[in-house]
């Protein structure tokens, strides 16, 4: 049969019965038309609102993360979800809140919760641009970034860039 995708019933005869765990979620429209009911339950799973900035609300998701829940299109939870890849395996990582999951869209990020910091570090890495206080965090011991949605770290990529010639493999 070889490597195939198709439903083995496309090849075997076989009886078919349900194929889904039907439920009904008629229950749920009935909830939604409830705010209050509706505000328990996201506050049940999003926590209490710790934090907020342009682009997110940052809530206390659990003693040892928060959800941040972005509030626009600044696609911020994606850029720092992408930040935070291309980081964690070098030795710049320390100094980076330490993200733990993302949505499917990308509308909700789960990162490493962090105490509040009161004084400026002695020195940051020069590739954080949106330095404030508000966008750092204390996690053991050490000065992290929380927000580093902003970042010069794509330009970076470009310093000592040369032009190349194409590889000749390249010609589809
Ligand atoms: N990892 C975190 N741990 C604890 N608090 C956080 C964390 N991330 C954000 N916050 C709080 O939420 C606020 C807004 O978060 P931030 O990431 O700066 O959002 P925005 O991108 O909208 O500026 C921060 O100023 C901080 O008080
Ligand atoms: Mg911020």
């Amino acid at each position: 049969m070889g490597t195939n995708f198709a439903p083995s019933s496309v090849f075997k005869k076989v009886k078919m019965g349900t194929r889904y765990n039907q439920k009904n979620y008629s229950v749920y429209d009935k909830i939604l038309e409830n705010p209050y009911t509706t505000h328990e339950i996201m506050h049940w799973y999003l926590g209490d609102l710790i934090g907020e900035g342009a682009s997110r609300w940052v809530f206390d998701y659990n003693d040892d993360l928060v959800l941040k829940v972005e509030k626009g299109d600044w696609m911020s939870n994606a850029i720092e979800y992408d930040t935070w890849v291309a980081v964690q395996d070098t030795k710049w990582a320390k100094w980076f809140a330490p993200i733990v999951d993302i949505s499917d869209n990308g509308r909700l990020l789960w990162q490493k919760k962090c105490k509040k910091v009161y004084e400026q570090p002695k020195k940051l890495p020069s590739f954080f641009s949106d330095v404030k206080l508000s966008n750092l965090g204390e996690l053991n011991g050490r000065i992290v970034a929380v927000d580093y949605s902003i970042n010069k770290l794509i330009e970076a990529g470009m310093k000592g860039a040369k032009l190349l010639k194409p590889k000749s493999y390249i010609k589809e």
